[in-house]
């Protein structure tokens, strides 16, 4: 039979790669990170393609990789943190996935992120104030997007067992 895929998803830094890959190991299924799939296609880094190429062009990239990893099965997805807002990448993932926030608080993303330079989205001045809004602003529709939510403010293993008992 089919195995479905799972979807990881939530605000950057909510852990999403680190309990995918744990997830996936635990339950024998294949982890594949967004971002990292994205890289490896384009032979750049997510910073670099920003840079280089803008957001509306990652998002065109990202899009289409989601097409192409909801075509296959068993996969556990660590989707990026703007993935799920875009409601056709939640429809793309939706057909053959079940998506799963891990939610946290905007305290634990500010703690985790603080020396982080890897997320274009954050690179700026105005840091603290660029999370908070961008987290404001994506909390609903993560909520949305999600079949389940589990707290992921947690460590991962014990996120795994979270996502387990609730699916
Ligand atoms: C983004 C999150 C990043 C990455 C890109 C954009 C976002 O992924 O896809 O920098 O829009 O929140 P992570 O959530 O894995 O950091």
């Amino acid at each position: 039979m089919k195995q479905r895929n799972i979807i990881l998803c939530g605000f950057m830094g909510c852990g999403k790669s680190t309990v995918g890959a744990l997830f996936a190991k635990k339950n024998g299924m294949a982890f594949v990170d967004l971002d990292s799939y994205i890289e490896k296609q384009q032979n750049k880094t997510i910073s670099d393609i920003f840079a280089e190429s803008g957001e509306a062009y990652f998002r065109e990239l990202e899009k289409q990789a989601a097409k192409e990893l909801s075509e296959k099965n068993g996969l556990v997805v660590a989707a990026g943190g703007g993935t799920l807002t875009f409601p056709e990448n939640v429809e793309t993932f939706r057909k053959n996935g079940k998506i799963v926030l891990l939610d946290i608080p905007i305290e634990t993303v500010a703690k985790r992120l603080e020396n982080d330079t890897t997320r274009p989205l954050l690179n700026r001045p105005d840091k603290d104030k660029a999370m908070k809004e961008l987290y404001d602003k994506r909390l609903p529709l993560y909520r949305a997007a999600a079949d389940i939510i589990v707290n992921g403010d947690d460590s991962p293993m014990q996120v795994c067992k979270n996502i387990t008992a609730a699916l």
